[in-house]
């Protein structure tokens, strides 16, 4: 007797696909390859683990991802600090200056796939869930900054999707951020009376955070605070001029938004965020932006680069809200049989129609006719092809088309020498 055994289901937040849901993932991969080929990007895979400290440096001790989102664990054999990838980035600059790939030349790349975050579980925000990320390597001008949002919009568009709107700000240099940090930092102590825990803790050690909060309460003051756009230096004017003339001679509408600061802290100069209202509560559908000192912070020769992340689940969502993904059919013909050695001749036929480019099912194992017809019916197959007693006798095959638009041809079904299937088909479905 077997010991009794609790089931097991998928973690809080992390979610199966299913075959049934499976198609608009594929189609959306495909397209997104497809894309971004387009525009010159290579695909770059990195390892899921990475040691903790990649990340703690990479994204910053004091961010919320670090500080409390991140998959990690000692490994029992190395006693090792290893995480699950919370982003793509900091792994694909490591890999980057690990390979000394920069040494003779800038890279365009991208990576696909999950990245774990312990977040708390909602709509649009799951503690498994997928990106594109998309990195521009060793570019320092403003033109590739453009690049990136220009290439994004046309994805909106290939994708059919309205009201993704694009929020810009410039985050400056570190320099002009530090003396905006004090100015925040004696704002800050003048508005003690207004912030909450929080923000209280954090604002010494992430002043800029502290405007990111949602409390109601101290909205009044975050929206007063000084700007940090008011202390950018020319050159860092310059930088954001150039990508906005770019995106102004592009046709993209863009709302300078001071107060996006992103929750990572590798920024600098230009970060965006692609955002829609058709997500409920979490609308941001791809946030990114220039990281110059990064590959640097990562003991690499120093070099400029930006990029951009999607989240594939928040894109799903607002795919099928335009209607632009359908589940596809298990195959395009389905065969039926109705004895060994139908069968057999039914796996071959399926072979020279598979080299066709045919998506073919056979039957597995035997059942009814009728049995087997609800298979086919189900499998969403566009023809059913029967071989039975008959047919193998004779040298035939018999085709059934489950879905034409008629009943009348719907239920029509012809027989026709074995010979002739594989162009029949091929032409017809
Ligand atoms: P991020 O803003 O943390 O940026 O994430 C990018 C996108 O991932 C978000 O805009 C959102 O669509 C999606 N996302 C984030 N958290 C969740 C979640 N818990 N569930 C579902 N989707 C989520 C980055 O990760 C940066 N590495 C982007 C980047 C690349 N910057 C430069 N290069």
């Amino acid at each position: 007797m077997t010991q009794s055994f609790q089931k097991v289901h998928a973690l809080t937040g992390m979610k199966d696909v299913l075959p049934d849901a499976s198609a608009p993932w594929e189609q959306l991969e495909q397209t997104v390859r497809t894309w971004l080929a387009s525009y010159g990007y290579r695909n770059m895979r990195t390892p899921v683990l990475e040691y903790t400290r990649l990340f703690a440096r990479g994204i910053g001790e004091v961010t919320d991802i670090v500080e409390k989102e991140m998959y990690s664990f000692t490994d029992a054999l190395s006693d090792e600090a290893l995480t699950m990838r919370p982003e793509f980035t900091a792994g694909m600059v490591r890999a980057t200056i690990e390979h000394n790939m920069l040494y003779d030349r800038a890279h365009r790349v991208y990576a696909m796939g999950p990245v774990f975050r312990r977040e708390k579980p909602q709509r649009g925000r799951y503690r498994q869930f997928h990106q594109i990320d998309v990195e521009a390597l060793g570019f320092a001008g403003p033109d590739i900054d453009a690049e990136l949002i220009v290439m994004l919009n046309r994805l909106w568009a290939i994708l059919g999707l309205p009201d993704i709107r694009l929020e810009l700000n410039s985050l400056g240099q570190a320099d002009e951020r530090a003396a905006h940090r004090s100015a925040l930092i004696q704002y800050l102590e003048q508005h003690r009376d207004v912030l909450d825990g929080e923000a209280t803790r954090r604002m010494h050690t992430n002043p800029l955070r502290v405007l990111d909060s949602k409390n109601p309460a101290m909205q009044d003051m975050a929206n007063n605070a000084p700007p940090l756009f008011d202390f950018l230096g020319e050159a860092s004017r310059a930088h954001f001029d150039g990508v906005c003339h770019r995106l102004d001679d592009a046709g993209i509408a863009y709302r300078m938004n001071p107060r996006l600061v992103r929750g990572l802290d590798y920024y600098n100069l230009t970060v965006f965020e692609w955002v829609t209202d058709r997500l409920g509560a979490q609308g941001t559908v791809c946030g990114g932006g220039r990281y110059d000192g990064l590959i640097d912070l990562l003991g690499g020769k120093p070099a400029p680069a930006v990029g951009f992340a999607i989240g594939m689940e928040r894109l799903l969502d607002l795919c099928d809200q335009a209607g632009e993904s359908s589940a596809q059919a298990e195959c395009q013909v389905y065969m039926i049989h109705q004895s060994d050695d139908a069968q057999r001749r039914a796996c071959r036929v399926a072979e020279q129609l598979r080299d066709e480019g045919l998506r073919v099912i056979v039957h597995a194992g035997s059942g009814s006719f009728k049995s087997q017809f609800k298979r086919a019916d189900a499998s969403g197959a566009a023809v059913a092809v029967i071989l039975g007693a008959d047919e193998l006798s004779s040298g035939t095959a018999s085709i059934k088309w489950l879905r034409a638009q008629s009943l009348e041809t719907r239920v029509q079904q012809e027989t026709i020498p074995l010979e002739r299937l594989v162009t029949e088909l091929k032409l017809k479905v």
